[in-house]
């Protein structure tokens, strides 16, 4: 039996009930505190996923000694402010992506956590799931030669008054939903490249709609990359290597549950398939766990550097388009 772990959720929207569902099944996990703005909807949030305690705001909760770790599942826009109270109060911290709106948010919040001797992870839920982990080991044995371009995209369509389009929450396509193409490419070409090339359509809401980007990486490597909105929802990915490719395409591939590598005449060089046990957030749950009975700071499978690589990529690529959101 393992370790009984208290989880505080801080905000009870969308993804916050898709992780409470995964809490279900993951071993040790305790749902112990939910907090809102209000206290409606921390009591009915607390009621339909069984949480023992409702709090109507952010700060009674993470003052709350019963709690272990906090996943904050606030709009990009809060994570700073967030992470920032939690780990002023002792409290570990699961934080949503984007870690931050910057890089230079993400250093300080990692350095409060490193002050703190608490343990800080980004929700990089795909980092997690077996599949994910599964291609890294193909990467990393050299299944598919060495790794020289990754191809990849996220695309989604959602109604205007949606968050994406708000730019006082840092909506936007880049930081919500090219950050997965991105955080897949430093994962399989390195976190540091050589350059970083992009162009952003900014539109409606004020905020960047579509972003083209390409990260060149030395020896003639390279990401193509794309995101945007307004489109139906689609994501891929190829990892092209000099012995055969991966590619997922007939599902969404930041939760692939399956996935093949096969050479330039399409002899399968290797294959897996793993069905989540909820819904694909029950890994990172895992992750955190195992972490902090550890006694971990930082997950080996989501460090705190790879979070900053990417925002300071994502930076680059929003300086190239001369957006800044009003409130850096
Ligand atoms: N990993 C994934 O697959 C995935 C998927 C979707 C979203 N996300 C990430 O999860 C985060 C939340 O996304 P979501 O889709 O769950 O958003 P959402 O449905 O709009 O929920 C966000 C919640 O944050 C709280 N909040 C705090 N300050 C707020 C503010 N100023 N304006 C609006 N809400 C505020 C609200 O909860 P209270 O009213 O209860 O305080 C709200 O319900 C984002 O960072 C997003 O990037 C991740």
């Amino acid at each position: 039996m393992k370790q009984e772990i208290r989880w505080g959720i801080l905000g009870t929207g969308r993804i916050a009930g898709w992780f409470a569902k995964a809490l279900t099944v993951a071993e040790g996990a305790v749902c112990y505190g939910a907090a809102s703005r209000t206290q409606e909807k921390a009591d009915a949030f607390a009621a339909e996923y069984g949480f023992a305690k409702a709090y109507g705001s952010y700060e009674e909760l993470v003052k709350d000694d019963a709690v272990d770790v906090v996943y904050i599942a606030t709009p990009v826009r809060e994570h700073f402010e967030n992470m920032k109270l939690t780990l002023a109060a002792g409290k570990h911290v699961l934080c949503e992506k984007s870690l931050t709106v910057n890089a230079a948010q993400a250093h300080e919040a990692a350095a409060l956590a490193r002050e703190k001797g608490l343990f800080l992870m980004e929700a990089m839920w795909t980092k997690c799931q077996p599949v994910f982990r599964t291609i890294k080991k193909w990467v990393d044995d050299g299944v598919i030669g060495e790794v020289m371009a990754v191809d990849a995209s996220f695309y989604t369509a959602t109604g205007k008054d949606h968050r994406l389009y708000k730019h006082a929450l840092a909506g936007g396509a880049l930081l919500d939903l090219g950050y997965y193409p991105v955080t897949c490419a430093c994962a399989f070409l390195g976190a540091r490249p050589s350059a970083v090339f992009s162009h952003s359509i900014i539109g409606a809401g004020n905020v960047d709609y579509l972003d083209s980007i390409v990260l060149e990486y030395a020896g003639g490597k390279f990401a193509h990359l794309s995101t945007g909105l307004g489109a139906e929802k689609t994501a891929g990915i190829y990892i092209l290597g000099t012995k055969g490719r991966i590619s997922i395409h007939d599902e969404l591939f930041f939760q692939a549950q399956r996935a093949q590598a096969v050479d330039f005449e399409n002899n399968v060089l290797a294959s897996c398939e793993e069905p989540f046990l909820m819904n694909g957030y029950e890994y990172e749950a895992m992750e955190v766990m195992e972490c902090i009975r550890a006694g971990k700071t930082q997950s080996a499978l989501v460090p705190l550097d790879d979070s900053i690589a990417v925002m300071e990529i994502l930076d680059r690529c929003r300086a190239n388009a001369g957006f800044a959101y009003d409130f850096e």
